[in-house]
């Protein structure tokens, strides 16, 4: 593992309650460069708060977040980008009235002085940052091997495309940590093994915390592993060790009682 205070995202004792409700209560956990850290847990256990409590979306109650030692208390969404910090969300959430690339070289705005936003809504730019963009969105589809939908509308193309373009989106601004929320979610499970390796690839250039609900891609793709249930670390350690906590197995199994019981599962 990494040094914990020079090089990774660092949260301690994190607690989130909404009204009644305790979503996280005590969680902390790193990540550093050169690994891809995985949280799981059944529905319910708190993944997204978490993620949210991460990007700046949601205030925890308690705890304290830092990245490369420094503090990130109170942090807003647009201070991710300035850490070096990019996530992609549940779903897709591309712009429909922007074709491909054009959404990829979106996710460029936050490091971008002229700001690439001014460039696809017909604003004075830099045409020359727009042009080395639009090479860097290409090369990024390229890798993704989605080049050839570069000059489509997202909305036309296949779930597991979009999802691609909306890494790519988050890849674009060359951050040394990636957050992902369920990248998995609705995808093949060929789409899923590919996206296994892809980032086994990524992990030589950033960080990647991966939020996902799937055991199997966390599994095998995670170098390190943290387990959520009911908004509680109920353990952490390398896959193997994982896998084999019955407490673990407990928690997954409880999942599927409640969903075959209480009607459609997620
Ligand atoms: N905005 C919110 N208001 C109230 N309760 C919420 C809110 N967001 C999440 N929760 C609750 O917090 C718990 C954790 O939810 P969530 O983080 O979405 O879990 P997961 O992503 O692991 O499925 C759940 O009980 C959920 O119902
Ligand atoms: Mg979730």
């Amino acid at each position: 593992m990494s040094d914990a205070s020079t090089d990774s995202l660092v949260l301690s004792d994190i607690g989130v309650t909404f009204g009644g409700l305790t979503a996280l209560d005590g969680v902390s956990l790193s990540a550093g460069s050169g690994e891809i850290v995985g949280v799981i847990g059944p529905n319910g256990a708190g993944k997204t708060t978490l993620f949210n409590v991460i990007c700046g979306f949601i205030r925890p109650d308690s705890g304290t977040i830092s990245y490369r030692g420094q503090a990130m208390g109170r942090h807003q969404p647009h201070v991710l980008a300035k850490l070096g910090i990019a996530r992609t969300l549940q779903g897709v959430g591309l712009v429909p009235g922007l074709n491909v690339v054009e959404n990829v070289m979106l996710g460029a705005q936050g490091k971008t002085r002229s700001g690439f936003a001014s460039a696809v809504f017909g604003l004075p730019r830099s045409s020359r940052e727009e042009m080395r963009l639009r090479a860097q969105a290409l090369e990024l589809l390229g890798e993704l091997e989605i080049a050839e939908h570069a000059w489509k509308m997202p909305t036309a193309l296949p779930y597991g495309v979009q999802k691609r373009v909306s890494l790519a989106r988050a890849l674009i601004a060359d951050p040394t940590l990636l957050l992902l929320d369920e990248p998995a979610s609705g995808l093949s499970s060929d789409d899923m093994a590919e996206l296994g390796q892809l980032l086994r690839r990524l992990r030589d250039r950033m960080g990647v915390l991966l939020v996902e609900h799937h055991m199997d891609l966390v599994m095998s793709t995670c170098d390190r592993i943290v387990v959520l249930n009911f908004g509680r670390v109920i353990a952490s350690g390398d896959p193997d060790v994982v896998r084999a906590d019955p407490e673990v197995t407990r928690a997954y199994l409880g999942e599927e009682v409640r969903t075959a019981e209480g009607g459609p599962g997620a």
